[in-house]
């Protein structure tokens, strides 16, 4: 792919926020300009004086727009599209209610490749452009899943879901079986283009031992991997899981029984955990995933960011929709969610902390953080341009901001999928409001 550039106000991370304090943390450019070729980025400075060394160059131009990486969403089920936007149940009730049936129409792989390319379009049009995804436990929700990815360039990670108990009969597995498939599957997908494959046994509530026990098996088996799951949800789970593994200390130490932490693991949520869990978790390097409209939506709880971000030993922490539990495709509406949860825990999250969870902070919970999440040199060309004035009262909110940090918390506030003016994967503009 030719050279070309994006031309506005460009923001990028010079260094983590939650240890350097936001203000160092920022690189922001008021009129800069990002050079791209071949899906990376060349060079990301000020616009006048770099450009004038690339004459004739194609030029993307934003004025006044914000530039940045895009949004790196670390936990979302593909096949809950249609189950976003469902009333009145909380966790165990909603799986059953609406959850359960929903991922039983992926036995047909033209319905799952169908739900793939509507999923994939709201997320792109809401800047995302890397996802980490459940599939069904059917191996062609996984085929449909990266097949329409790859047709549209983005990197994303996914696996299938691991099951052999406490589900309908359509939905379960074997512990052999889901172990096999999915052996299948990471020879197909993983590291096949910009694919990432994810070990996915869905929640301990779920799985027999011997299955959790397989699911470590193949993780270890496959360097490079990425294991993702359920924890500490909800209370009713929890003690569910109580009963389930009477013989492990807590939740966190069922996964730590069969091999299921470490670097690369990625546990949603970790809403109710103990000091001991997040001592293991620290100790082992595992991520967690705040997902916090979905925490609000189906009532789970309050999860504690900065606890865990904040400390001296802090754990990965991404941003996350959980679409369908979560109620916005959006990343804007995601961290203002998180915005208003750190509210009620008594703290405030600073935004340019919240756009490093939603960016870099996603992608190291999925070791990707030195291809995708930040706007500089080497990094893929995944990209978002975002309009502080994209609707009247976003516009009337930042007429008067004094620094570029306003106007990001204006855009999380106030924005959703309208302030997304353009959408870049790979250098190449696939989506965005204006398309
Ligand atoms: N726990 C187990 N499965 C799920 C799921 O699909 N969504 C959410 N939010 N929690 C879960
Ligand atoms: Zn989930």
């Amino acid at each position: 792919m030719p050279r070309c550039a994006l031309r506005g106000q460009t923001f990028a991370f010079k260094a983590d926020p939650f240890e350097a304090g936001p203000d160092a943390a920022v690189a922001h450019d008021s009129d800069g300009a990002v050079v791209v070729e071949d899906g990376r980025i060349v060079e990301v400075g000020p616009a006048a004086a770099m450009l004038a060394r690339y004459p004739g160059i194609r030029v993307d131009a934003y004025p006044g727009q914000v530039i940045m990486a895009g949004f790196v969403d670390c936990h979302i089920h593909y096949p809950q599209t249609r189950v976003i936007a469902s009333y009145g149940a909380q966790l165990i009730d909603w799986l059953n209610r609406y959850t359960f049936p929903a991922e039983l129409a992926f036995a047909d792989p033209a319905h799952a490749a169908a739900i793939a390319e509507i999923f994939l379009d709201e997320v792109l049009r809401n800047g995302t452009t890397t996802v980490c995804s459940y599939c069904t436990v059917h191996p062609e929700s996984v085929d449909a899943f990266f097949t329409t990815a790859t047709a549209r360039g983005m990197r994303v990670a996914g696996g299938k879901v691991l099951m052999d108990r406490n589900a309908p009969a359509g939905l379960l597995d074997t512990a052999q079986t889901g172990y096999d498939q999915s052996k299948d599957l990471i020879a197909r997908w993983h590291g096949s283009g910009r694919c990432t494959y994810v070990v996915s046994p869905r929640f301990a509530p779920t799985s027999t031992p011997e299955q959790l026990a397989a699911a470590g098996a193949l993780w270890r088996e496959h360097p490079g991997t990425l294991m993702q799951t359920h924890v500490s949800e909800n209370l009713k789970e929890i003690a569910w899981v109580r009963d389930l593994y009477p013989d492990c200390p807590d939740y966190v130490g069922v996964y730590e029984r069969y091999g299921l932490l470490g670097p690369g693991a990625n546990l949603g949520h970790g809403i109710h955990l103990s000091e001991r869990e997040k001592a293991v978790l620290r100790a082992t390097g595992s991520g967690i995933s705040h997902c916090p409209t979905s925490n609000t939506f189906i009532g789970s709880g309050l999860f504690d960011l900065a606890g865990f971000t904040e400390g001296a030993a802090p754990v990965p922490v991404g941003l996350a929709t959980d679409v369908g539990g979560g109620s916005s495709f959006s990343m804007l509406a995601t961290m203002r969610a998180a915005y208003e949860i750190a509210q009620l825990r008594g703290h405030s999250l600073h935004p340019v902390k919240a756009y490093h969870l939603a960016t870099l902070g996603s992608a190291r919970v999925l070791r990707l953080e030195d291809r995708i999440g930040n706007l500089a040199a080497g990094y893929e060309a995944d990209m978002i341009v975002l309009d502080p004035a994209a609707t009247p009262i976003l516009a009337e909110r930042t007429r008067s901001a004094g620094s570029l940090a306003e106007v990001l918390f204006a855009l999380m506030i106030l924005g959703d999928n309208r302030a997304v003016t353009a959408t870049y994967v790979a250098g190449r503009r696939v989506g965005g409001s204006g398309s």
